[in-house]
C-alpha cells in the first residue's frame, strides 16, 4: 500500500474517506484540491498531512504565473496560508510549511524556487519514511512476546503515508519480530478511523484485531485483557502533554487507574518544543453533522446542541513513555524531550 505517491508531477492520494468499502486514488494536480483533501480527511493522520502538504505546496508554486519574484513570493505566501488554515492541530503541517519556506529562501527565480520546493517535498517524504521505520523498531522493544494491546484512532500506514505507522508501526514491527500480538481497536467516534481504517490495515497485516466501541475500553482494561495502550500524537508540547484523537485522554486515565502502561509513538516532526504545555495546543472543532450523523444517517434531533472537538490533550503525567526515532523518552519530559531535540541539532 502506498497511500501518498508523487509521480509525473501529480500527487496521488488514497482517499481515506472511501475506505474500507472502496480503494480510490485521487489524482491531484491543483494545490486547492490538496488543501481540500486535508480539510475533508481524504488524507489524514499527522505525518501524512505533513507529507501531502509538501507536495501540495509544490503544486501551488508551480501554478503561479508571474515574471517577478516579488509577486511570486506574495502569491506563494497566500498558498502557504491556505495550507496553514486547513487543519490546526497536527504540528506536522506547520513543520512542513516552515521547511518549505526555508527551502526557497535562496531561490532567485521561480524555476529555482519550484525545483527547491520539489526537492524539499521529496526529502520530507523520504525522511519521514526513515523516521517511522526507526521509531517502530525502537518501540517494539516495549511490547511483550505474547500480548494484547489497545489502540485508539488510526496510526498506521494510512496516517503516516509511509511503510510504517507510529503506534501501529510499533505493533507491525513487533509482529515482524515474531511476537504474538493482538490488538483491541477503539472504533473512534465520530469519524470511525479505528473501525474503518485500523481494522482494515491490521487485517492486511494478518494481525488479530478485535473492534470495540469507544465506551468498551474501560471494561476490557479492567478485566486484565490489555497489557498496554499505545497511541500516536498530533502534537506533543515541550512538557510531554499530547494532543491526539478525541477519546485518547479517557483511555490514558483508564490505563493509569488499572496500572497498565500508556505509550505514545510519534516522530520528532510531531513534537512542538515552542509550546510549553498542552494548554496552548489549538484543538480543531469540526462540523456538527459529524456527530449528528452516523455513516451519513441522522441519529439525533436536528436542533440539538452539538460539540465536536476532534482532539483532546493527555496530560504528560499519564504517559509512561514517548517513542521517537531518536529513542524512548521517559519522564521528566521537559528535560528529556529537550535533550532529545538538542542531540538532533
Ligand atoms: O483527525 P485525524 O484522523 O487526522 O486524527 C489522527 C490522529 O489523531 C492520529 O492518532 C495521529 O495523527 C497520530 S497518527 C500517526
Amino acid at each position: 500500500m502506498r497511500p501518498i505517491q508523487w509521480s509525473g508531477g501529480k500527487l496521488r492520494l488514497l482517499d481515506q474517506t472511501a475506505l474500507p468499502q472502496q480503494e480510490i486514488y485521487l489524482e491531484i494536480s491543483d494545490y486547492r484540491e490538496a488543501v481540500h483533501a486535508i480539510k475533508t480527511l481524504q488524507v489524514r493522520g499527522a505525518p501524512a498531512i505533513g507529507i501531502a502538504a509538501g507536495y501540495g505546496i509544490m503544486l501551488g508554486a508551480q501554478s503561479i504565473k508571474t515574471s517577478s519574484m516579488k509577486a511570486f513570493n506574495k502569491e506563494l505566501e497566500q498558498i502557504l496560508n491556505d495550507f496553514a488554515a486547513s487543519r490546526p492541530t497536527a504540528v506536522n503541517l506547520f513543520w512542513t510549511i516552515n521547511r518549505m519556506r526555508r527551502a526557497l529562501s535562496t531561490a532567485e527565480s521561480q524555476e529555482e524556487a519550484v525545483n527547491a520546493l520539489e526537492k524539499e517535498a521529496r526529502l520530507i517524504h523520504r525522511q519521514q519514511s526513515a523516521a517511522m521505520a526507526k521509531l517502530s523498531r525502537i518501540g517494539s522493544s516495549l511490547i511483550g512476546r505474547e500480548c494484547t494491546v489497545l489502540t485508539h484512532c488510526n496510526t498506521g500506514q494510512l496516517a503516516t503515508g509511509v511503510e510504517y505507522g507510529t503506534a501501529l508501526g510499533v505493533i507491525k514491527a513487533a509482529a515482524e519480530q515474531g511476537k504474538k500480538i493482538s490488538v483491541y481497536a477503539d472504533e473512534t467516534r465520530p469519524l470511525l478511523q479505528g473501525a474503518r481504517l485500523t481494522t482494515w490495515e491490521l487485517q492486511q497485516l494478518k494481525i488479530p484485531v478485535t473492534l470495540i466501541t469507544d465506551g468498551m475500553a474501560g471494561h476490557f482494561i479492567s478485566r486484565g485483557k490489555i497489557a498496554c495502550v499505545i497511541v500516536g500524537a498530533d502534537r506533543i508540547a515541550a512538557n510531554g502533554d499530547t494532543a491526539n484523537k478525541i477519546g485518547t485522554y479517557s483511555v490514558a486515565v483508564l490505563a493509569r487507574e488499572n496500572g497498565i502502561p500508556f505509550y505514545v509513538a510519534a516522530p520528532l516532526s510531531s513534537i512542538d518544543v515552542s509550546i510549553d504545555s498542552g494548554a496552548r495546543i489549538p484543538i480543531e472543532e469540526r462540523g456538527r453533522e459529524e456527530v449528528l450523523e452516523f455513516n451519513g444517517r441522522r441519529i439525533a434531533p436536528l436542533k440539538v446542541r452539538v460539540a465536536n472537538p476532534a482532539f483532546d490533550i493527555t496530560p504528560h503525567r499519564y504517559i509512561t513513555a514517548i517513542v521517537t526515532e531518536k529513542g524512548i523518552v521517559r519522564p521528566p519530559y521537559k528535560r528529556n524531550l529537550k535533550s532529545t531535540f538538542q542531540e538532533v541539532r
